[in-house]
């Protein structure tokens, strides 16, 4: 059974569709990457998903216990420290209070948080360090799907690759799938198993293409090439880079 399913997915707002005729399906432990210009619809197909948005249309099967979500801010607590914003999921996931100090641990050493860390609060912390304890508490229920949205596009370049290393990592130890929103083709090809392209205007997919090797044991060349191949030959991503500034989200 799929992780996630979905079929036929279509939604509009104001009478304007966003999305239409959306079908796709992410194995136990895939991570597929979801791309498409700004303003598409990434965001709202995954609202829909993961049931914070009911669709016009269209059928959403879930074969996950537990999912979590990574946004592009972190979104933590201010007035609380990072294990205490990490703390709080274990906590609504109503994980056994006895085993909750051990499962932080856990969590924050495969979002790679030192033991120093973990006292800051927010305010003290880094740009990429906020993201590390936001995805140490997407961590902490040990969801079996997660869904990233455009975690990494406010940090740097070489702060990008670390993070990606680290969810490449951590799905695969923590055995998580994932749909991953992105707008950065090299970073969907070097973490995802798959990739899906999301057309401009609304009219669904453009395609689904599987990535030319194992995530994380993509060398930066290879990465470099699948992306050029990407873009000079295939036809589904013929528009992903176009920016509607009108549309922005
Ligand atoms: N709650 C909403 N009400 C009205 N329009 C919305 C809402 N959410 C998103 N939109 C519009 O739907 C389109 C798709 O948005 P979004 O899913 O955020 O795109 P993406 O994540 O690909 O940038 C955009 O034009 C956006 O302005
Ligand atoms: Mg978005």
């Amino acid at each position: 059974m799929s992780a996630l399913s979905l079929s036929r997915i279509g939604h509009a707002f104001f009478g304007r569709t966003v999305l239409s005729g959306v079908s796709l399906d992410v194995g136990p432990g895939e991570v597929v990457a979801l791309v498409g210009p700004s303003g598409c619809g990434k965001s709202t197909l995954a609202h829909i998903a993961a049931g914070l948005v009911e669709p016009r249309e269209g059928r959403i099967a879930c074969g996950y216990r537990r999912h979590a979500m990574v946004f592009q801010e972190p979104r933590l607590m201010p007035w609380a420290t990072a294990a205490d914003n990490i703390a709080l999921a274990l906590r609504l996931a109503r994980w056994p209070r006895a085993a909750r100090a051990a499962r932080l641990a856990e969590a924050a050493a495969l979002a790679d948080l030192e033991p120093e860390d973990l006292p800051k609060y927010p305010v003290e912390l880094s740009g990429g360090m906020r993201q590390r304890v936001a995805i140490a508490r997407a961590l902490a229920p040990a969801p079996d799907f997660i869904f990233f949205d455009e975690p990494f596009t406010a940090l740097d370049v070489a702060l990008k690759r670390r993070m990606q290393d680290l969810v490449v990592a951590a799905a695969a130890a923590a055995r998580f799938g994932a749909l991953f929103i992105t707008h950065d083709l090299a970073e969907a090809a070097r973490i995802a198993h798959r990739i899906a392209v999301l057309d401009a205007q609304g009219r669904g997919l453009r395609g689904v293409r599987d990535v030319p090797g194992v995530p994380g044991a993509r060398p930066d060349v290879a990465v470099f090439a699948i992306v050029q191949d990407w873009l000079a030959r295939d036809q589904a991503f013929a528009h992903v880079h176009d920016v509607d500034e009108r549309r922005r989200a």
